[in-house]
């Protein structure tokens, strides 16, 4: 099963393949912060510091959503309620406060 850890709690989680990073901090016992849980607030931003080969490719939705919020989309950065874990990873959390939500540009929409 992939091994995922949380920094800087130093909390891991095994879990089932294909499972939501969200879901995957419960089970670890950290709190990742998120809203909507479906792609659209953009509360749930976490750094893969390791193993951002081993996640679900990012969709068009997400990207979109990271792109708003002027995020990076090399895949460093993800959204927790949309990338699923296939494989070992490590997410660092202290990064949910290091940028605002609430900075969202929806007029910079391209779609
Ligand atoms: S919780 Fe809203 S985008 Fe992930």
């Amino acid at each position: 099963m992939p091994r995922i850890l949380f920094t800087p709690a130093q909390k891991f989680a095994e879990v089932d393949p294909n499972t939501k990073i969200l879901l995957a901090g419960r089970k670890a016992g950290v709190n990742v912060r998120f809203g909507c849980a479906s792609c659209r607030c953009g509360t749930c931003g976490v750094k893969i510091t390791e193993g951002a080969d081993q996640l679900s490719p990012m969709k068009t939705d997400e990207e979109k959503l990271l792109k708003r919020l002027k995020l990076p989309l090399d895949g460093t950065v993800r959204l927790a309620c949309q990338a699923r874990i296939n494989g070992d990873c490590e997410i660092d959390l202290d990064f949910q406060d290091t940028y605002n939500p609430e900075d969202i540009n929806f007029l910079d929409e391209d779609d």
